[in-house]
């Protein structure tokens, strides 16, 4: 038998992208308990059944096998923190959610973007996994965008497809929030206000422009790739595309780092720039950026007012 690296097999599953759901069922004293999972399949109508594959390791895996009911909830693109919450060693996972008990008896999640409540129909044991199946016995399908899940880092569909779209229109404008070591670069504009760093995307990629553009004028090299807004402004109907960037060492030649905790909020350019930095900063107070895996690609459409 070949026995492979096992980091390396991990990886190349991982190249299959996947959605994430939490798994969520009740102990023998009623205690909800509940894990990440991208192991979801759909497997058969008639009969309705799905499965999901729990590693052995799980502290919950007495529980999770023998319990009358599971659920599995499909996360949607805005429960990114929910994912990590039910991935790390959490005392009270369910703070993290909106739930109530599914037909079957296990913790639904109703702002997910489906849910099915299930009881066991069959337990595989498969190496260092067990293979629970489920016979769904209600679900709800929200019709939210679901969260992704490809090479160790969430993406949001889509938000993806929405930044395709106005990477295709020429005056769209690509920005970042640029982060080092726990304060944001932020740029001078007209009346003592400050911006984030911003580039014309004009026939470029859009990571392109933005690292060219603020390595231009700031002269601090930035590595760019995380999505972390798509919205248009309703008065010049010019798309913003905004991406999360580490930066290197250096004192930027335009601009200052300011602390996530002294954000200079009442001097921003715009409202959406505010939004944009009150929710980054949130963010990263949960720890909710490429905490599981390492790397991973964040963001969710960030809607302006009367307007998705
Ligand atoms: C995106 C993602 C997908 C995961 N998929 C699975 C999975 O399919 N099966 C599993 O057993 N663990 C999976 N995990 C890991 C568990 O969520 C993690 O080990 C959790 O801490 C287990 O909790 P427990 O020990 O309390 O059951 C995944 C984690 C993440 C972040």
């Amino acid at each position: 038998m070949t026995a492979f690296d096992p980091r390396a097999l991990r990886d190349a599953f991982g190249a299959f992208a996947t959605g994430v759901t939490v798994v969520t069922s009740r102990t023998a004293d009623g205690a909800p308990i509940g894990f990440t999972a991208n192991s979801f399949a759909s497997v058969s109508l008639d009969p309705p059944l799905l499965l999901v594959c729990l590693a052995k390791t799980s502290r919950n895996y007495a529980n999770m096998t023998g319990a009358a009911a599971f659920a599995v909830n499909i996360l949607s693109e805005d429960q990114k923190d929910v994912s990590n919450t039910f991935a790390r060693p959490v005392e009270d996972r369910f703070a993290a959610v909106d739930w109530r008990d599914g037909p079957a008896g296990s913790p639904i999640f109703p702002d997910a973007s489906a849910w099915f409540d299930c009881t066991p129909e069959q337990i595989v044991d498969a190496g260092d996994h067990a293979i629970l199946i489920g016979r769904v016995a209600g679900f709800e399908n929200s019709g939210r965008n679901g969260l992704g899940y490809v090479r160790g880092g969430y993406f949001t569909p889509a938000l993806e497809a929405k930044a395709m779209r106005a990477a295709g229109e020429a005056d769209t404008r690509v920005s970042a929030v640029v982060e080092r070591d726990g304060a944001v670069l932020l740029v001078p504009t007209e009346g003592g206000r400050f911006a984030l760093p911003s580039a014309v995307l004009g026939e470029r990629e859009p990571v392109e422009a933005i690292q060219a553009g603020v390595e231009g004028a700031t002269g601090v090299a930035i590595n760019a790739g995380f999505l972390f807004s798509v919205f248009e402004d309703r008065a010049s109907g010019r798309q913003t595309i905004v991406y999360r960037a580490g930066a290197a060492d250096g004192a930027p030649r335009e601009g200052r780092f300011f602390a996530l905790d002294d954000l200079p909020m009442d001097r921003l350019d715009t409202p959406q720039t505010a939004d944009i930095l009150r929710r980054f900063a949130a963010e990263s107070t949960l720890g909710n950026f490429g905490v599981y895996f390492g790397n991973e690609t964040a963001g969710r459409v960030h809607p302006l007012a009367g307007r998705a």
